[in-house]
């Protein structure tokens, strides 16, 4: 696989091309999801669900995320890896500029925050200091205290108002990528309509310019459940690098998600 930068995924966005994501943490794998040509991984902050067993993403260090990054990057030389921020390591846009450092000497391509429009300053400062960020929107996994659970997000008219008017602000103070999570298919669908940049689903519907799923859900080997929008490939095909294939020639083919993966 050649070298994947922003720039790829602009074009495929602007030729309607749909491409597949998929979180990694190790070399082994990393290196087996560049093989199958995934073109962008993410050092996920469910790390801290899927490799060290706690019940959300609180937990989770930076140092962890950098490490993990580290390992990663060692696998997978080309792939765009973004690597999240995780809970409150940018609280403030200075914090903010700190942790993306260590995540970006450790190889990282671009850093990925959860929040609404109170990041746009920190978006702006971060992209103004050279670190590419992706804004993750909808259902945030480190407001899971504030959500009271794991819940569909932008199901109300004004909730799902306020989220394209978010998307739309974040893009404009700098963010390159928007990720959505769990929100019903045809918020994803506006908003992917109303942002130049690419934006990424999970549990977001099939009309978003990319997808991403956790490596253990696609795999069914997940420790605790397995999230109603993700589908075991492993299950499917019998071997791990042709569920990896077919996860992303479905992904590439607008087959994944399907209507049973998708809220509305
Ligand atoms: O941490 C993670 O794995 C994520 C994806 C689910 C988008 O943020
Ligand atoms: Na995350």
């Amino acid at each position: 696989m050649k070298k994947i930068t922003i720039n790829d995924l602009m074009k495929w966005k602007q030729e309607g091309r749909k491409f597949a994501s998929v979180t990694a943490y190790d070399a082994s794998f990393a290196q087996l999801f560049e093989q199958q040509e995934v073109p962008v991984l993410l050092v996920g902050d469910s790390l801290g669900m899927v490799l060290q067993g706690k019940p959300d993403t609180l937990p989770v260090s930076v140092e962890d995320i950098a490490y993990h990054t580290r390992c990663v990057r060692a696998g997978s030389p080309n792939s765009l890896l973004m690597a999240d921020m995780p809970f409150m390591s940018y609280s403030t846009p200075e914090q903010a500029c700190e942790s993306a450092a260590e995540l970006m000497r450790s190889g990282a391509n671009m850093v990925k925050l959860e929040g609404g429009s109170w990041l746009a300053e920190t978006i702006t400062k971060l992209t103004e200091r050279a670190v590419p960020v992706c804004a993750h929107l909808g259902l945030t996994p480190q407001s899971v205290n504030i959500f009271g659970g794991y819940k569909v997000q932008g199901r109300d008219s004004d909730h799902a108002e306020q989220m394209v008017k978010d998307a739309i602000l974040l893009k404009n103070a700098g963010a390159q990528i928007i990720l959505l999570e769990c929100v019903p298919a045809s918020l994803a669908e506006r908003i992917t309509k109303a942002v130049e940049v690419p934006v990424i689903g999970i549990g977001a519907g099939n009309a978003t310019d990319g997808q991403i799923l956790v490596m253990h859900d696609m795999f069914g080997i997940s420790a605790n459940y397995m999230p109603r929008f993700s589908k075991n490939y492993l299950a499917e095909t019998g071997d791990m690098r042709t569920a990896v294939t077919k996860y992303r020639e479905d992904v590439e083919a607008g087959v994944f998600p399907g209507q049973e993966h998708t809220f509305e």
